[in-house]
């Protein structure tokens, strides 16, 4: 019953879909120059001969010779047979497939309307370019060039104008043959049920026009020049539009540079041709949406590091963290993501104009990496000097790692916390292990049960993934947060009931901090580094009658709650911990903590300035 398929609609099909995309979504790729490369998912090899071309849509092995389009590489790879390879590529873009000869009227009608959808979103586009040089766009181009966009830009972006009345771009289309419902369908007419009457969605706005990868027009960001509500009025989803996939700005920086290596994420349409404006065009904006896991996936196959930038306010950090948890699952090795902070009431538009392009760019470069911004959120509220502080702190940091590929990432991230949280790494793989497994076992029982739920409860909280083994448990009840211990402190209570772990402690002191507890720790250490103290009563007995020997029996009556084997582990993490803050906070650290204190509008002194400037270079030239 069906008929062929016309290669008309094939070559188009091709035109329209990536390659890289495809093998991608199947074979894991990386970026190799101009190429990606992977491992042939066709014969068995252990290094990667596998290639991928964007430019020629193409992908070839060197190994077994295998080769072809996207079309080719379904049928190889999915098994498919050609009718349903060319379904299955037709459906990623929303579109049906027309059939040559069918002799059913519908569906020649569908694919001449097809067509006319695709036809019809450039016409539009064009039209509303025209619209802008003309006379009634004259408020436009004025608002256009009050916001310091030069006739460049406007034509790169191909920023237009929806003229002001209720059936301009209607009577253009319809004088091209155009009919009104497909019109409707890709969003550029508004029918009313009420009256039956249809109308320009878009009118006496400046205009956005969204492209796909191939530069073709899928939809449009309509601005009101004046206080109207909405700002922004955007295309609604159509068969070629779904607004949580594309990325305003993609094709025009992939126009602009041959060999992008990192995009910028910002929020708005004005944020891009700003930034294209001012020299920097690797930017590129959601549609009023939160960053999606498609975005992702999307920038993460066109480069190998995306930097969000936020606003500074509450707001902006909320959304950071939201995106932060949707690009952990993506960070497989050779990802990078990092994130940029702006100074409050900016957005990258009004901060590139104000600074301009290198102080912006700087602000790129030195944007804080995935895990300073993962660590800073665990340990936001939480007082890492108390044991419950750092355990929730790990807790918390454990759960995100959960969701992070196995990878360098992983493992430098459980590194890091070790050394932060004053846990010992094997502990900590252990707990990581268990996590798994407990989301695991949720995932795959459901949510019907009663037990399920409780399963779920208790995975959020510290004191199931890390039973008593780790660390005191009561720590987390109301009466013993007040008594919390620092880590000097638990060293003190850890020493006391095991002398003989002295002997794990490092020769020098230097790491100790002096708190309240340090010289009483400072003394402990050095009497049982001399010998013969052996039990916790013979070190009491050492003590009796002085203030410190007071303090000592306060540790002593406190159960450690932790069984012996894990003692040591614990007595190194807390080391390490300490020798951690010890050591200088890194430059990246520095810089943001001198861009905090400015943004927080405290005034930075002459010394200050300099320092945050050669924070600047130093950081620069790491990259
Ligand atoms: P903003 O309100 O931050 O605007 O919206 P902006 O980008 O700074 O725009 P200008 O500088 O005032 O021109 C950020 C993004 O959120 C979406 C748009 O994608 C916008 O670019 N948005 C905003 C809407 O879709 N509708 C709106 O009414 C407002
Ligand atoms: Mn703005």
């Amino acid at each position: 019953m069906a008929g062929q398929i016309p290669q008309r609609f094939i070559d188009d099909l091709l035109g329209r879909v990536d390659v890289v995309e495809v093998v991608g979504e199947r074979v894991q790729l990386k970026k190799a120059g101009r190429n990606y490369s992977g491992l042939c998912p066709f014969h068995q090899e252990k290094t990667p001969s596998f290639t991928v071309s964007a430019d020629k849509q193409f992908y070839h092995c060197f190994g077994c010779g295998a080769n072809g389009n996207a079309l080719r590489f379904l049928m190889e790879y999915d098994k498919l047979p050609f009718p349903e390879a060319v379904e299955q590529l037709a459906g990623r873009l929303g579109i049906e497939v027309p059939r040559e000869g069918a002799d059913d009227p519908r569906a020649q009608q569908r694919e001449k309307k097809r067509k006319e959808g695709v036809n019809l979103l450039e016409l539009a586009a064009s039209f509303y370019r025209e619209r802008l040089k003309m006379q009634e766009g004259q408020s436009a181009q004025h608002y256009l060039s009050g916001r310091g966009l030069s006739d460049d830009v406007i034509k790169t972006y191909g920023i237009g104008y929806a003229p002001a009345g209720w059936e301009a771009l209607k009577q253009h289309l319809s004088e091209r043959g155009i009919g009104e419902p497909v019109q409707v369908e890709y969003g550029l007419l508004i029918h009313r049920e009420d009256t039956g009457r249809t109308y320009d969605r878009f009118r006496d706005r400046v205009m956005f026009p969204i492209r796909d990868l191939r530069g073709r027009t899928i939809a449009f960001g309509g601005r009101v020049m004046g206080d109207d509500q909405p700002k922004y009025l955007n295309s609604p989803e159509t068969p070629v539009f779904h607004k949580g996939r594309e990325l305003y700005g993609l094709y025009e920086a992939r126009q602009a540079s041959s060999k992008l290596e990192q995009l910028v994420m910002v929020e708005g349409y004005m944020d891009v041709v700003a930034l294209a404006q001012y020299g920097i065009h690797n930017a590129v904006a959601t549609l009023g949406t939160a960053t999606t896991e498609d975005h992702l996936t999307r920038l993460f196959r066109l480069v190998s590091r995306v930097v969000f930038c936020f606003d500074g306010d509450r707001a902006g950090r909320q959304a950071a963290s939201r995106a932060l948890e949707t690009a952990l699952p993506q960070m497989i090795d050779g990802r990078e993501a990092r994130f940029l902070f702006l100074p409050e009431g900016d957005d990258p538009d009004t901060l590139v104009r104000r600074e301009g392009t290198q102080a912006f760019q700087d602000r790129v470069t030195c944007a804080m990496p995935l895990s300073e911004f993962l660590f800073e959120q665990a340990a936001q509220g939480r007082d890492l000097k108390t044991v419950e502080g750092r355990e929730r702190f790990a807790s918390q940091v454990l759960e995100a790692l959960n969701k992070v590929p196995e990878g360098m990432l992983k493992s430098l991230l459980l590194e890091s916390l070790a050394q932060r949280s004053g846990l010992a790494q094997e502990q900590l793989k252990v707990l990581l292990e268990k996590r798994a497994q407990a989301s695991q076992r949720t995932l795959s029982k459901g949510t019907a049960n009663g037990d399920v739920s409780q399963e779920q409860g208790e995975s959020d909280s510290a004191s199931s993934a890390m039973p008593g083994a780790v660390l005191a448990a009561p720590a987390l009840s109301p009466r013993s947060r007040s008594q919390a211990l620092s880590p000097v402190g638990r060293i003190v209570q850890l020493l006391l009931h095991e002398p003989n772990l002295v002997a794990t402690l490092p020769d020098h002191l230097e790491w100790l901090p002096e708190d309240d507890d340090a010289p009483l720790c400072r003394e402990l250490i050095e009497l049982l580094k001399a010998g013969r103290y052996r039990s916790p009563q013979v070190v009491l007995a050492h003590f009796q009658g002085s203030q410190q020997g007071q303090a000592l029996a306060v540790f002593a009556k406190r159960e450690l709650l932790i069984p012996k084997p894990d003692r040591e582990a614990e007595l190194k993490g807390l080391v390490e911990h300490l020798q951690y803050v010890q050591r200088q906070r890194s430059p990246q650290e520095e810089y943001a903590a001198l861009l905090a204190q400015e943004r927080a509008g405290q005034k930075l002194d002459k010394e200050q300035r300099r320092r945050l400037a050669s924070l600047v270079m130093e950081l620069a030239q790491r990259q």
